[in-house]
């Protein structure tokens, strides 16, 4: 016997990318563009926090990590969202998670009872979006409601009335994987607002929040500061993995309403993995240094400029706002992935994968591909150009 609700989750993209290109020989040097997973090196600093204190590998680290660690993430969201001195407490406000992955599907565990005035709750969830939100309203026992997101990031005020009185939960990302759209401040707030008079909470994904192009984006803190009424309703996921380029270190946190984060607190005290006191330590360290996460985005941005120059405005390329990913538009999405293995080596995913049929029976992601920009620029130069070549070529 096992949980029925399992079968309502569909293989990971990864696994569906594996069965996609089973038996079949890449046609160049392998280059793995399908993972958003950043291979910049990680600053000295990371490694000298970790050796600063072994002993500390023998103690079992409380759940709700280090008053330091609280601190100094509090401490980081003052200077990047300009909140005044006091806005935060951080022993209410602010836990600490092994990544936001874990933290994003604890959410839905954490938010969605058993019914809402009879009926089934409703998980939002943006369309194309990361799979861990459907699968942790599936698995929640929500129904799990798909939004457009096409042109970045979803007005969850256009949905009905009816329908909004059912939900629990509704996740919003920002920066947002795979398409790279940022929403502004006002929508921010219209969706925080929103969460308020229904009563659920916005579950705001911020890991992709300081890889950006231009202009840093706002963040859930300042809605919740234009709106008044602290945290209420709103909880703000982030981690070093995109930031600091540490997606092995698996330290993140979240931010959010103190009644939700005291019952996160226990949740996590029952089934979630606790960071271990040097990966706080080494945290600190991190969250305490702007200089390598804007040495990254410079990397970033050269990357970028260089999908400027080999894509143009061919294949739906247009230069994101926010987030490392190229989200193209290649006709058909599997077909582009299968050509660009086998005739270049390139590993990339298929739109599809990252997205569910709406009510039409049109998956968004349909017709597009995702290529991670995660490898140093040399190596991105050569991938982006034998890209551009085979899919000039056609498959
Ligand atoms: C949108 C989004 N959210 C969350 C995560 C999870 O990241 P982590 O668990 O490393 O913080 C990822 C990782 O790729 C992501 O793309």
């Amino acid at each position: 016997m096992r949980n029925n609700r399992l079968d309502a989750l569909t293989d990971y993209p990864f696994q569906r990318l594996t069965a996609l290109l089973e038996g079949l020989r890449p046609g160049g040097p392998p280059i793995v563009m399908s993972i958003g997973e950043p291979q910049h090196a990680p600053p000295a600093l990371l490694a000298e926090a970790l050796a600063r204190s072994p002993a500390l590998w023998g103690k079992y680290p409380p759940v709700a990590g280090t008053p330091e660690f609280r601190a100094a993430v509090a401490a980081w969201l003052g200077r990047r969202y300009a909140l005044p001195a006091d806005y935060l407490a951080p022993d209410r406000h602010i836990l600490p998670v092994a990544g936001t992955r874990e933290a994003l599907y604890m959410a839905a565990t954490l938010c969605v009872p058993d019914s809402i005035d009879g009926q089934k709750p409703i998980v939002l969830v943006p369309n194309p979006f990361y799979q861990v939100y459907s699968g942790a309203g599936l698995i929640a026992g929500a129904e799990v409601q798909f939004v457009d997101a096409r042109m970045g990031p979803p007005d969850y005020t256009r949905l009905p009335d009816a329908l909004l009185a059912r939900v629990a939960l509704a996740y919003l990302c920002s920066p947002a994987n795979p398409q790279g759209g940022v929403a502004n401040l006002d929508l921010l707030t219209r969706n925080l607002a929103l969460a308020r008079r229904f009563g659920f909470t916005l579950a705001l994904d911020e890991c992709y929040g300081e890889i950006y192009d231009r202009e840093p984006p706002p963040g859930g803190l300042e809605a919740a500061r234009r709106l008044g009424s602290g945290l209420k309703n709103l909880l703000v996921f982030n981690s070093l993995s995109k930031r600091s380029s540490v997606p092995g270190l698996r330290s993140g946190f979240v931010v959010g309403d103190p009644e939700l984060i005291a019952a996160f607190t226990r949740l996590r005290s029952y089934g979630g993995a606790v960071l271990p006191l040097p990966i706080l330590e080494a945290s600190i360290a991190l969250w305490g240094d702007e200089a390598h996460v804007v040495a990254n985005r410079v990397l970033y941005r050269a990357k970028f400029d260089l999908a400027e120059r080999f894509l143009g405005n061919r294949f739906g390329f247009a230069r994101p706002p926010g987030g490392f990913f190229l989200w193209l538009d290649v006709g058909d999405g599997e077909a582009a992935t299968k050509a660009l293995w086998q005739k270049a080596g390139i590993r990339v995913l298929p739109g599809a994968y990252l997205a569910r049929p709406d009510e039409q029976g049109v998956n968004p992601g349909q017709g597009r591909i995702r290529v991670a920009l995660v490898h140093d620029p040399d190596t991105v130069a050569g991938a982006l150009e034998r890209l551009a070549r085979t899919l000039e070529e056609g498959y």
